[in-house]
């Protein structure tokens, strides 16, 4: 069902259509998100509207509209919010996407005490590079794309990127009883590049110290 997630009445009848037609509802996945770097100074007012509309106010919008029927739901129901690696730790390059993402798993965390007596967990994913058209989508007409893999990869001490299946089967996780007692995380999906600061070669040494 083609939905804007920014839109309340959106979102709200694309729950409705979900519980009028399977009777309840188990799960709501809260994925639809844009990509925006730059620094704080390269960026627009409107930019950051935009940002926290898509990212924040849409998985707001998700969670406020499925808790009523998740709650309803005698055999509990799952909250799922896509979050980032750039959710857990600070990035200087998209800092506007970064603070969604932290929004994103600040109202995780605080839904996931709220309503963990009534059977209903949210939790959050927070994948590195994973290979989607988020990646691909502002390499220009040319670029050499093992060039731009390099970019996107070089801090994550994994050095590759994701297939989005590898996403997928950690959301089934969290969205399964397999994770019955799991609740209030972001679960990095990150090949380790949010586990702390990392030495590698690849890093370059030519910077300029400081005095
Ligand atoms: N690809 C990555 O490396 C990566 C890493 C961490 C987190 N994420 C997150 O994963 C989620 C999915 O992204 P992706 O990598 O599949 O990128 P993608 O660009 O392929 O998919 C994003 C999807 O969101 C949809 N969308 C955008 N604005 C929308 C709106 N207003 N209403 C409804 N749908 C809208 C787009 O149509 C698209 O289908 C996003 O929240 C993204 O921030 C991606």
């Amino acid at each position: 069902m083609r939905t804007d997630v920014t839109s309340g009445a959106d979102v709200e009848r694309l729950v409705n259509s979900a519980v009028d037609r399977y009777g309840k509802l188990d799960i709501i996945f809260n994925n639809a998100g844009i990509a925006m770097g730059g620094s704080i100074l390269q960026r627009s007012e409107e930019d950051f509207d935009r940002l926290v509309a898509v990212n924040l106010k849409g998985v707001f919008l998700g969670c406020k509209h499925a808790l009523p029927h998740l709650l309803d739901n005698p055999d509990g129901g799952v909250i799922l919010n896509m979050s980032s690696n750039g959710g857990l730790i600070g990035r200087p390059g998209d800092p506007l996407y970064v603070a969604t993402k932290h929004g994103v798993m600040g109202l995780t965390k605080s839904l996931a005490l709220a309503y963990a007596d009534r059977k209903v967990r949210a939790n959050a994913l927070c994948p590195g590079p994973i290979d989607t058209a988020m990646i691909w989508a502002n390499l220009e007409d040319g670029a050499d794309r093992e060039d731009h893999i390099r970019r996107v990869v070089a801090n994550c001490p994994t050095p590759r990127m994701a297939a989005p299946e590898e996403v997928a089967r950690a959301a089934l996780f969290l969205v399964s009883d397999t994770s019955s007692f799991v609740n209030g995380v972001g679960l990095a999906v990150d090949g380790a590049k949010a586990a702390g600061v990392f030495n590698a070669d690849r890093y370059r040494m030519d910077f300029q110290l400081l005095d």
